[in-house]
């Protein structure tokens, strides 16, 4: 099956920046979208449906010759705001939804109603399965070692198997941070690549200084995996979750009498095992050259 044209024609590059929970913001998209490749915002990162509105109406006014861009729209009932995040999205046409936790044929058939197409996010194959049944136009993988809610799957057996019973367009996320790491999505049989904690170290980003700066300070091993903090197994720099007073190894509060201690993401930091590879904080458009440059230089190596 062929990807969308939207994601064929219009890409300078065969990636889609991640939908980010606190750290994607208009600006960032904007950015990602201009310089080529797709960018996804989530609609709750808008305090309330009146801005996120206002958001897309920014995001509407991209040129003809940007990328398009993504709302992330979370499928679960304790998101009271998805009947009027989707109204919205219906009014501004929005060219990409990624739809995450479930999958719904009745949001399809609307977003289909519009014009736009789904992706919807798996982190296996029976959940892929199920989005294929319910009629989306493409699946994200979020593969082990992701940033933000991952999977724990090896990204190679993950995309293997999707692949034997499905042909439809693929992107893969994981751990995704350099050129050579979007070639490799590739040929393990993605159609994309899903970009997150990269972007993080941007200059567009909407974090906190100091968390950038613990994104260009850390490698892989520095990433805690756990389901301590959020409704899945999410991943989160160490030194935050030092910092919020929990063991780097058990997600445990350090005060064992404090046993339900918990915290918000705005203080304890995700990132994915991609990290060891960030070490400067660029704008957008420049990194999206220098992936593009890097993605041309691996396969021109592969090709001898
Ligand atoms: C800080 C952060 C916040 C995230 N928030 C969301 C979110 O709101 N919705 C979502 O579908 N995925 C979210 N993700 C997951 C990403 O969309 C994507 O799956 C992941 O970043 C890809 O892996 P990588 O970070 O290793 O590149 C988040 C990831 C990070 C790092």
């Amino acid at each position: 099956m062929p990807l969308p044209a939207l994601l064929q024609n219009r890409l300078a590059l065969p990636v889609i920046a991640a939908p980010m929970f606190l750290v994607s913001s208009p600006e960032l998209v904007i950015a990602q979208c201009r310089a080529g490749i797709v960018g996804a915002i989530p609609a709750l990162n808008a305090r309330s449906s009146e801005i996120f509105s206002g958001w897309l109406d920014q995001l509407g006014n991209l040129p003809a010759t940007a990328a398009p861009y993504a709302v992330n729209l979370i499928l679960h009932p304790s998101n009271t705001r998805l009947e009027a995040d989707l109204a919205i999205c219906e009014q501004h046409r929005a060219p990409v939804i990624i739809t995450s936790m479930s999958a719904r044929a009745d949001v399809v058939e609307r977003v289909h109603a519009w014009g736009g197409i789904v992706l919807h996010d798996v982190v296996n194959a029976r959940h892929a399965r199920k989005a294929i049944s319910q009629g989306v136009d493409g699946l994200v993988l979020v593969a082990g070692g992701a940033g933000g809610h991952a999977g724990s799957l090896n990204p190679i057996g993950f995309v293997r198997e999707v692949r034997s019973f499905y042909d439809g367009p693929l992107a893969l996320g994981g751990a995704i941070s350099d050129g050579a790491g979007i070639l490799a999505a590739q040929a393990a049989g993605a159609d994309l690549a899903y970009m997150g904690t990269r972007f993080i170290a941007t200059e567009e980003a909407q974090a906190d200084a100091d968390y950038k700066q613990m994104v260009l300070d850390a490698t892989a091993t520095d990433i805690l995996y756990t389901p301590r903090f959020s409704v899945a197994g999410a991943s989160f720099l160490k030194a935050s979750v030092a910092r919020c007073g929990f063991d780097t190894e058990t997600g445990l509060p350090v005060d064992t009498s404090q046993e339900n201690k918990s915290v918000v993401w705005r203080d304890i930091w995700s990132a994915g095992q991609g990290v060891g590879v960030i070490n400067d904080l660029p704008p957008v458009a420049e990194l999206v050259t220098r992936l593009a440059a890097e993605y041309r230089a691996a396969r021109e190596r592969l090709a001898g």
